[in-house]
């Protein structure tokens, strides 16, 4: 594919919709801002653009892609619904949840962005401006999270414009995201399973679900090939930089990614510090996240040291980002990453 493209960026407004609408129409690849992340849209229903996205990203084409729609009724035309998936879109559409069903018999997604699986995983974003593009051009988008694969996902614009202009046709600038983890991902099999922690924290599901989330097997017990949720591979949110978690002292040449008060052992001579959140708040810290491990990674450190997350609400989501950001740089887990992600 020609990686030299004019990759063009665009101020949110009533031009930028338009602009998205029109290239997804045309088979190009449109980053937007949802209140999760920003995703690298596509047309759902066009097999060339999905696999342009698939290579602009550097991603293997057997991890698919999350269909997005407008509202429960376009995601109705995708995939089946049992009451249990329509109790968690009422509870929770639009925003940061995607469900994982049977795909219809009709369904008009194309295979490749299902990686031929047999379900289909679907959102309703929340965010106005990717609410206003899935309006305007009308069908289902495909949108990964708009990083190259392997990467922190972008919280920013400039964060897309860093992992791959030239490769994408538009940047949709909204700014930064709300909530700054991806979304919250059920499977609904015989059981409702989380197969990733985000955006909905999981004691607001099982509440509406009426009973606990499974767990999926762990990433070790996915290496056959055929994980349940097969982008959830060790290194997936991964700086360049090594990550070591828990910190309760700084040791010499390290950064330090803070939570709470960051009154740590040898913390005067941190090479830089950064604050998920100074009174400690999971969602100021989950909004922080993935652009200060960004903004950290480029200070050259020796490591970035971070200080204990406490594992509640969106705590969850947190640190299963930051414990694959940590494996990240474990070379066994790399070469296995880099065959699967
Ligand atoms: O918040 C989000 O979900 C963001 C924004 C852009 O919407 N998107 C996002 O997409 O995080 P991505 O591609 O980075 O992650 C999607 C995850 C991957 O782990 C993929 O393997 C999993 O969803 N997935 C997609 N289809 C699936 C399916 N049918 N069964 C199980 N897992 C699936
Ligand atoms: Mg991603």
């Amino acid at each position: 594919m020609n990686v030299s493209l004019k990759t063009q960026i665009l101020p949110a407004g009533e031009a930028a919709v338009a602009a998205a609408a029109r290239s997804l129409a045309e088979g190009g690849l449109v980053a937007f801002p949802t209140e999760t992340v920003y995703g690298l849209g596509a047309d759902a229903a066009n097999p060339q653009a999905i696999a342009r996205l698939y290579h602009a990203k550097g991603r293997p084409s057997f991890n698919p892609l999350i269909a997005h729609v407008r509202d429960i009724e376009a995601a109705r035309a995708i995939a089946r619904f049992d009451a249990r998936a329509i109790a968690l879109a009422n509870a929770f559409w639009p925003g940061p949840l995607t469900l994982v069903l049977p795909k219809t018999g009709d369904c008009m997604v194309a295979n490749l962005a299902t990686a031929g699986l047999d379900t289909i995983a679907i959102r309703v974003p929340a965010h106005p401006l990717a609410q206003q593009i899935l309006r305007a051009f009308g069908g289902p988008v495909v949108a990964p999270s708009a990083n190259l694969s392997g990467h922190v996902s972008p919280t920013t614009a400039a964060h897309v414009q860093s992992d791959l202009a030239g490769r994408i046709d538009l940047i949709v600038d909204g700014g930064a995201v709300e909530v700054g983890v991806e979304s919250t991902i059920i499977g609904c099999f015989d059981e409702a399973v989380l197969l990733r922690p985000g955006g909905v924290p999981r004691v607001e599901i099982e509440r509406v679900l009426g009973r606990r989330l499974v767990q999926p097997p762990d990433d070790a017990d996915n290496d056959a090939g055929r994980p349940l949720a097969p982008g959830m591979l060790a290194s997936h949110y991964a700086p360049r930089t090594r990550v070591r978690l828990n910190a309760e002292r700084i040791e010499a040449g390290e950064a330090l990614l803070a939570f709470g008060s960051p009154a740590v052992p040898g913390v005067d001579a941190a090479t830089a510090v950064m604050n998920l959140s100074a009174h400690g708040d999971l969602d100021e810290a989950a909004a922080n996240l993935f652009g200060y491990l960004r903004a950290l990674d480029a200070r050259g450190a020796r490591a970035i040291a971070v200080m204990p997350v406490p594992h509640r609400g969106l705590g969850e989501a947190i640190n299963d980002r930051l414990r694959r950001a940590a494996i990240g740089r474990d070379e066994e887990t790399q070469e296995k990453s880099k065959k699967q992600e």
